[in-house]
């Protein structure tokens, strides 16, 4: 199999779209990211077919949050699909309500910790306390790993704050915004290159359009791999 620590965001409308890419990606990627962009359009189908029938690992990126309860509920039914990730909002409550979800699965709860898109302005609009948002985000995050999440949402940025925790050992730091030298930005802001995110101690890097959109996806792919394996 190859090398699973790239995730490949299939950032695309529906099942047709998703399976063209998975197509063109062959053997080179083992591991992909459905997200709600994709749910009306057969995302959890394609999320199974992928998992029982092409033998990937599979992030379902869904980040719920709701009262516990629902949360458990939610999870509960996720667990039953056997894949590989599941992403919460990091709040405490939230956290250890999917982990009881979870229970008796191999379902990893990945907590996000504060929206990239969120700057300190919206921060403030949400009634969150001040602060430093990197000092806010490594916070978050040790207290998901405290309430028992598997491990984290994290931009490049964090990633080596959040290692250095101690509650961060054996848990996992899976990082989007993850741009090869040279490549187009799109809506990222807070980025860096593949190789950097793992030598900050990420586990998975979380790639989408540089490799869904490029004229030769494959290729594309095979350059990050070899980056991060230098
Ligand atoms: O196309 P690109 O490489 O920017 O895609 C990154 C993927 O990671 C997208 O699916 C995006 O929704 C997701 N993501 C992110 N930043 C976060 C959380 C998730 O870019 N904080």
């Amino acid at each position: 199999m190859s090398d699973d620590r790239l995730i490949v965001a299939l950032d695309v409308p529906n099942i047709i779209a998703g399976m063209d890419v998975v197509d063109k990606l062959g053997a080179t990627v083992s591991f992909y990211k459905i997200g709600l962009g994709m749910l009306t359009g057969g995302g959890l189908a394609l999320a199974d077919e992928l998992k029982q029938e092409h033998n990937k690992r599979i992030f379902l990126d869904l980040k719920l949050f709701d009262i516990g309860a629902t949360v458990e509920a939610a999870v509960k039914g996720i667990a039953k699909y056997e894949l590989d990730f599941l992403t919460v909002h990091g709040d405490p409550n939230v956290v250890k309500a999917a982990k009881e979800g979870a229970a008796d699965s191999n379902l990893k709860i990945l907590a996000v910790t504060i929206l990239t898109s969120l700057d300190r302005k919206d921060l403030n609009a949400n009634m969150y306390k001040p602060g430093n948002i990197s000092d806010l985000v490594v916070e978050r995050a040790d207290r998901a790993f405290q309430a028992g999440a598997d491990g984290v949402i994290a931009s490049p940025l964090e990633s080596k704050r959040i290692r250095d925790l101690v509650s961060s050992s054996d848990k996992l730091i899976v990082t989007p915004g993850v741009r090869p030298e040279g490549a187009e930005l799109g809506d990222q802001k807070r980025i860096s290159t593949p190789s950097i995110a793992i030598k900050n101690g990420s586990n998975h890097i979380v790639v989408g359009r540089p490799i869904i959109k490029s004229s030769d996806p494959k290729a594309a792919a095979h350059n990050i791999l070899t980056e991060i394996k230098s």
